[in-house]
């Protein structure tokens, strides 16, 4: 029987490579479901190619374009709409949405019962614990897709929490990481979004410039692994080979290592618990020249900084975080801030908020609401 997936964020850079998967082992997966935001160009060359018995387009506009081009499958429109087929009958539902946009979509996954590999980090980041309850209470697992938390699953697995010390959350720095932080004044979006090891969608291509995105990560795994903050250390790893680590308490340290290529976790999550007998490629090892690791810089990546603070305070802290860090790096994408103003505004939302303690639906809509508003107003203040 194939394994039926639907994949929310078909479009982008995890969900084309998710499409790439299915397409290198045919009969192994059945495509029930995709859903995009706007790209309805190559949502529908999907459709044809998948034919799935689904389809949402969130943007209204989009949704009736595709319509007028009829699509051959039951077709959902706006938020409401792909939140709606998150709960189509799928065995997985590959979350690949980016952004807390993908929260409901995330949740109504969960609660229908299906598995969830999760490639969309915010939801969990801005509300790890509504999700993490909601999954304990549905008996669903979650299953996460980024490298890093795919890796250290793989480590983790069988193994009692109490043996594990910590977790090493392997960064590869990004672009620009041990250069002065003159040469990241002037820079464009599109160096932003010039990864040396990964090839990703734009909003974590620029996150991963800021260390914002391991920031993201070090709360994704807290609540992924129930792990407190101070058992998660960043390491400065350029190569991206060793795709994190865990050390038990006995001092040994179990690494994963695997290809630079997202196809690999996305795999591992749409078939676990079972293996493929044939890889898509294999890590030639006499072709590693070396593997380093480094502290990481707080003072000239304070997103990082900011990250493990609001990880620290709780609460609504990491929903603001997040929110404010959305808005900063779509300005910075359309050219409105500079590269540098990425933190000082993200700082400053955070700085201002009123902060909730108790982390619900309602209250992690609202930071997030308020936090997007004081933003926009940031930037409209000084640009
Ligand atoms: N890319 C990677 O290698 C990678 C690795 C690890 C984790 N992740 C995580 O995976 C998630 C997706 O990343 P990505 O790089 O694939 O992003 P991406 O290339 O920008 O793709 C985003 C997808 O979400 C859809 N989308 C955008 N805004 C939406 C909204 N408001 N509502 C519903 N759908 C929306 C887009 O549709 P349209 O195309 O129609 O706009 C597209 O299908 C992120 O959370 C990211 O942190 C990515």
């Amino acid at each position: 029987m194939p394994i039926r997936l639907s994949i929310l964020g078909s479009t982008g850079s995890i969900g084309r490579s998710a499409l790439e998967v299915v397409r290198h082992y045919p009969g192994l997966f059945e495509v029930v479901a995709l859903g995009a935001f706007a790209n309805t160009d190559l949502l529908a060359r999907q459709i044809a190619e998948f034919r799935p018995a689904h389809v949402a387009v969130v943007d209204e506009a989009a949704a009736r374009r595709l319509e007028g081009t009829g699509v051959g499958a039951r077709l959902w429109r706006g938020p409401r709409g792909l939140e709606d087929m998150a709960a189509v009958d799928v065995d997985v539902a590959l979350c690949a949405v980016v952004g807390a946009a993908g929260l409901k979509p995330v949740l109504r996954a969960i609660e229908s019962g299906h598995r969830v590999a999760l490639a969309n980090k915010e939801p969990l980041v801005i509300a790890g614990s509504l999700i993490m309850d909601t999954a304990r209470r549905a008996g669903v697992k979650v299953l996460p897709v980024d490298s890093e938390h795919s890796a250290i699953f793989q480590c983790i697995e069988g193994h009692p929490r109490d043996d594990v010390h910590c977790i090493h959350l392997t960064a590869s720095g990004g672009p620009f990481y041990g250069k002065p932080s003159a040469a990241r004044r002037d820079v464009s979006p599109e160096e932003a979004a010039n990864h040396p090891t990964w090839d990703m969608g734009r909003k974590i291509s620029v996150d991963s410039a800021t260390l914002m995105n391991k920031g993201l990560e070090v709360i994704e795994a807290m609540w992924l692994f129930g792990m407190p903050l101070d058992r998660i250390r960043v390491v400065i790893h350029p190569q991206s080979i060793i795709h994190s680590l865990v050390e038990f308490t006995d001092g040994s340290i179990l690494a994963q290592m695997g290809p630079t290529d997202m196809r690999f976790p996305i795999l591992f999550a749409l078939t676990w618990p079972e293996r493929v007998r044939e890889p898509m490629g294999r890590l030639d090892l006499t072709r590693i020249e070396k593997l380093t690791f480094a502290e990481p810089d707080f003072s000239e990546f304070p997103c990082l900084r900011l990250a493990l603070e609001s990880a620290r305070r709780g609460g609504t802290a990491p929903a603001v975080l997040n929110a404010a860090n959305e808005v900063a790096v779509q300005a910075f994408c359309q050219r409105r801030i500079p590269f540098l103003e990425i933190p000082r505004l993200v700082e400053s939302v955070l700085a201002g908020a009123e902060l909730e303690t108790t982390v619900s639906l309602e209250s992690v809509l609202a930071s997030d609401a308020a936090a997007r508003a004081r933003a926009e107003r940031y930037i409209a203040d000084r640009f």
